[in-house]
């Protein structure tokens, strides 16, 4: 059985950063720091980060000192207010690719356009992109309930960074229909086309497709939809020891991809196990 990563695959430009940002403060002797809901959607790499003395809390009630670090995913900036009015240190890992889509969104509401949001409600980026528009954005998951807005003057789309390029083509083309004035800003990243497209090439080739990362994680979601879309048996993980060996029956190739928020080391556990199943298979 040949067992193929993705070409892009696992932790992202932004989540490298946040991690060696929390890393540097813990580091520098910064205590306690704590993250405001986890700083990237992988329990496994939190887990090991809280091991280091660094603690995901749900909100600023929980922090009484020390410093607050602000996801990469990024926050509601009366959050970020709120904690340095109550003389906490604030860490600012936000990814620039999320503040670029924080600026977009400033510039239509400055501009008196009615801001569109594609994207996942209640996650904390797209809480955070909101915000920005001073909570009046519209949240729309996809074309169907884009069709359902109202007819409006100027419509402004910013799109979260991890969703899929068909899904924003289909609400603007959604929207266009909908108001005189369509502004569309694309802000998924360069990081989340990589591993789609690349996700998308591999499960085309292979007889399973693996996909690991956080259930939390709203780009390993993307991955394992684009996956399953192909028509390759796809099944999502967070650990080697969810795999099943049923799952590989008669497979000659099977692909791995992970989500951005996906470490090295579950990935190559992951493989390990694979190879270990492969092994066992193999006619003596
Ligand atoms: Fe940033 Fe894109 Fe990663 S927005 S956090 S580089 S998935």
């Amino acid at each position: 059985m040949d067992i193929i990563v993705a070409e892009n695959a696992g932790f992202c430009f932004g989540v490298k950063r946040a991690l060696e940002i929390v890393a540097g403060a813990a580091q520098s002797g910064v205590r306690p720091v704590y993250t405001l809901g986890p700083l990237i959607h992988n329990p496994q790499e939190i887990a090991r980060l809280e091991a280091q003395g660094i603690h995901p809390v749900e909100s600023l009630a929980q922090v009484a000192s020390g410093a607050v670090v602000l996801s990469a995913h990024g926050v509601d900036p009366g959050v970020e207010e709120e904690a340095r009015a109550h003389g906490l240190e604030v860490i600012d890992a936000t990814c620039p690719f999320v503040r670029r889509a924080h600026a977009h969104i400033r510039t239509l509401s400055d501009q008196g356009y009615t801001v569109v949001i594609l994207g996942d409600p209640g996650h904390r980026e797209v809480e955070g992109l909101a915000a920005r528009s001073g909570r009046k954005a519209e949240i729309v998951t996809g074309k169907e309930e884009a069709e359902r807005l109202p007819f409006c003057d100027q419509y402004g789309l910013v799109v979260q960074t991890t969703q899929r390029p068909e899904t924003l083509r289909e609400v603007a083309g959604a929207l266009a229909e909908r108001c005189r004035e369509l502004r569309v800003f694309n802000t998924i990243c360069e990081a989340t086309i990589g591993r789609q497209e690349s996700a998308r090439q591999l499960a085309e080739q292979v007889d399973v497709m693996l996909v690991v990362g956080g259930r939390n994680s709203a780009n390993t979601a993307r991955l394992r939809e684009i996956c399953a879309a192909t028509g390759a048996p796809t099944h999502h993980i967070e650990t080697a020891d969810e795999l099943e060996p049923a799952w590989f029956q008669g497979a000659h190739r099977v692909g791995v991809t992970a989500g951005a928020s996906t470490p090295e080391w579950i990935i190559a556990e992951v493989v390990a196990r694979l190879r270990e199943l492969a092994d066992r298979a193999a006619p003596r």
